[in-house]
């Protein structure tokens, strides 16, 4: 099937990364531990991995889940879920699963205990995939999601401009530019929201738990 919506230079790094499945930055795996703690799954649990891309997240989400619980990435590039199902098959893992699909119209079973969004605000800043994804979630649920934003630091002024003028051309025509509180759609709708900036401000990791569908709705 033809990807209409991936960019080309994204299809074409994601085709050279293809016979390593496992590859990942260093640098990141910290954060994608950090991201996966917040999450405070247990085993048995069922986690929901949106622009899961090549499924940098699923060991860490695998791990915490253990063998009786669940991920389900969800991905909206066909070309970039070949790559997840790699990693997935890699590994042998028989609970981790992608959904080839837009997070706005992905059709979910059961309820999750767990939101994760790791570098993915087409999705966490965009009002049309939340309102198809928390009513998935079971009341108490957490969500965790990490990405880039402008920076408040005295360096910002610098590399602010710049991170505004390369974002789109790295992204969809649809992604959100960063601003400076991109975690502003879903904050309101979340209890016990936290969020913690890392690289000199550039990125942030937010969490929070989902008190359930009536306070969504009042939100
Ligand atoms: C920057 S990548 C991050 C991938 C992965 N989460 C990671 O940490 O490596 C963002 C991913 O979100 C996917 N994506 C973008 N918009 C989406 C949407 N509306 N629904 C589902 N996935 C989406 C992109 O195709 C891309 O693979």
């Amino acid at each position: 099937m033809a990807d209409p919506v991936t960019p080309l230079y994204f299809r074409l790094v994601i085709r050279l990364l293809r016979p390593f499945p496992d590859f990942d930055f260093g640098f990141i795996k910290p954060v994608r531990a950090r991201a996966a703690a917040l999450l405070e799954l247990t085993e048995r649990a069922r986690v929901l991995d949106v622009g899961c891309g090549p499924g940098g997240s699923f060991p860490f989400l695998r791990a915490a889940v253990g063998e009786t619980g669940e991920v389900v990435g969800v991905e909206i590039s066909p070309d970039v879920a070949v790559n997840a199902n790699h990693r997935i098959a890699h590994h042998g893992w028989r609970n981790v699963r992608v959904l080839t699909a837009p997070a706005q119209t992905v059709a979910l079973t059961g309820l999750y205990d767990g939101l994760h969004m790791f570098g993915a605000p087409d999705v966490y800043a965009a009002e049309s995939a939340l309102s198809n994804l928390l009513p998935r979630l079971r009341p108490g649920a957490r969500v965790v999601f990490f990405g880039a934003k402008t920076s408040t630091r005295p360096q910002g002024w610098l590399l602010n401009p710049l991170l505004r003028r390369l974002f789109p051309k790295l992204t969809f025509e649809s992604t959100p530019l960063p601003d400076a509180a991109p975690w502003a759609v879903l904050a309101p709708r979340l209890a016990a929201f936290e969020v913690r900036e890392y690289f000199f401000g550039w990125m942030f990791l937010a969490c929070g738990t989902y008190p359930g569908p009536a306070s969504v709705s009042a939100a």
